[in-house]
């Protein structure tokens, strides 16, 4: 039987960072509150007008299909998953697909905000396992830092996210045992804009209530993509309920890590690692607690990165690995939870 196993790993991290204290210079913050409530020390931003997504992405790639001992000519599909894309469409897979200048192969893009990366994996284990492709590059990436509201206004959601990009490549394996062992994917879209940025987007006010529709337009061609009140309003922000996501998050997490490991008849006492979504300190406290994790069996490293979403997985995968805290035969689990919602779980022998 073919699995996929983790045959590469790469991070890439931009240089330029960002302390508590420096954001505190520029909006109503301070490195008490943000480090009291998320963890986070620091964050890093990408340099404008010289990097993206799809670059930060390209660095991150190019460690990984090393490691994995092949060239870029062999990698066989992209799955590229951001929530801050080089270009509205087309998406970030065939940007990275043209820097490497790689063969004709397919490139996915993935929207699952946080749980992009569990879900990117997922696809991309699929292809391996009925034998369609042999060498998956799987890519988390992001530049928040270009698209955050450094006013008050956005200081809840400013202060924890962050740039980076991690990267796997993904292989068949027929050793017994060795791989993805399954990839667990929910949603439940009640909550969509809890956590989210509507504009600029396609709906024209489709999903308001009637008091809050905007007014409509005679005009042939309305400006309702981007409109002149949005821009005023500065409503072209991510935006979020903080609480109602931290409480969902700390529900479905310990649910889709027992949902993994139950359905392998495996317990959290087998588990040497837990990689989950670099979200929030005291939420990682919170699962690690709830799931009577020692600290050696869960990963967190958002004091250094912040929040990066679909980066925040293979960011820390890759870092746990260069740390020597993931060797061949472990059991590792990934976990996600984030904007949609949307959340999951991987289980790889590694
Ligand atoms: O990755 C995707 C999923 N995202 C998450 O999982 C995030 C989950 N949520 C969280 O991590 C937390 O809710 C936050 C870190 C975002 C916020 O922490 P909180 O403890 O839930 O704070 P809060 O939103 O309840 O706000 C408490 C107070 C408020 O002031 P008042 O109303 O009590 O006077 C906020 O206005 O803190 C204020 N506040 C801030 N103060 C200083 C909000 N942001 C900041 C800030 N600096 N950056």
């Amino acid at each position: 039987m073919i699995q996929s196993k983790v045959a590469g790993v790469g991070k890439y991290i931009p240089e330029k960072t960002v302390t508590n204290d420096e954001l505190s210079q520029i909006m109503d913050t301070s490195d008490a509150w943000i480090q009291e409530r998320t963890g986070i020390k620091e964050r890093h931003y990408a340099k404008r007008y010289e990097e993206s997504s799809t670059t930060l992405a390209y660095n991150a790639a190019k460690i990984a299909i090393e490691r994995a001992g092949i060239t870029a000519k062999d990698i066989d599909f992209i799955v590229f998953a951001t929530i801050t894309p080089d270009y509205y469409f087309p998406g970030c897979g065939v940007l990275l697909q043209r820097m490497f200048d790689m063969n004709e192969i397919p490139a996915l893009d993935i929207r699952n905000q946080c749980s992009g990366f569990v879900y990117a994996l997922s696809i991309a284990d699929q292809f391996i396992k009925t034998g369609t492709y042999k060498n998956v590059l799987v890519i988390g990436a992001e530049v928040h830092s270009f698209g955050l509201d450094f006013s008050n206004a956005g200081r809840n959601i400013t202060v924890i996210f962050g740039d980076g990009a991690g990267a796997i490549v993904l292989q068949p394996t027929e050793k017994p045992g060795q791989g993805v062992l399954s990839a667990h994917l929910h949603s439940d879209g009640k909550n969509a804009e809890i956590l989210s940025m509507l504009n600029p987007g396609f709906h024209c006010g489709v999903w308001l209530p009637e008091d809050q529709k905007p007014v409509k337009s005679d005009k042939p061609y309305a400006d309702v993509f981007i409109n002149q009140e949005q821009i005023a309003k500065h409503d072209f922000y991510p935006q979020m309920d903080g609480q109602a996501v931290f409480k969902k998050a700390v529900e479905k997490f310990p649910e889709v890590i027992m949902e993994a490991l139950t359905r392998n008849n495996l317990e959290t006492s087998d588990l040497a690692l837990l990689v989950p979504h670099q979200a929030n300190l005291r939420i990682c406290q919170f699962v690690q607690h709830k799931m009577k994790l020692r600290d050696d069996q869960i990963f967190v490293n958002i004091q250094k990165y912040g929040n990066t979403t679909a980066a925040s997985i293979p960011i820390a995968l890759c870092e746990a690995w260069e740390e020597g805290r993931i060797k061949e035969g472990d059991l590792v689990c990934l976990a996600s939870f984030g904007s949609g919602f949307t959340w999951g779980s991987a289980l790889i022998r590694w």
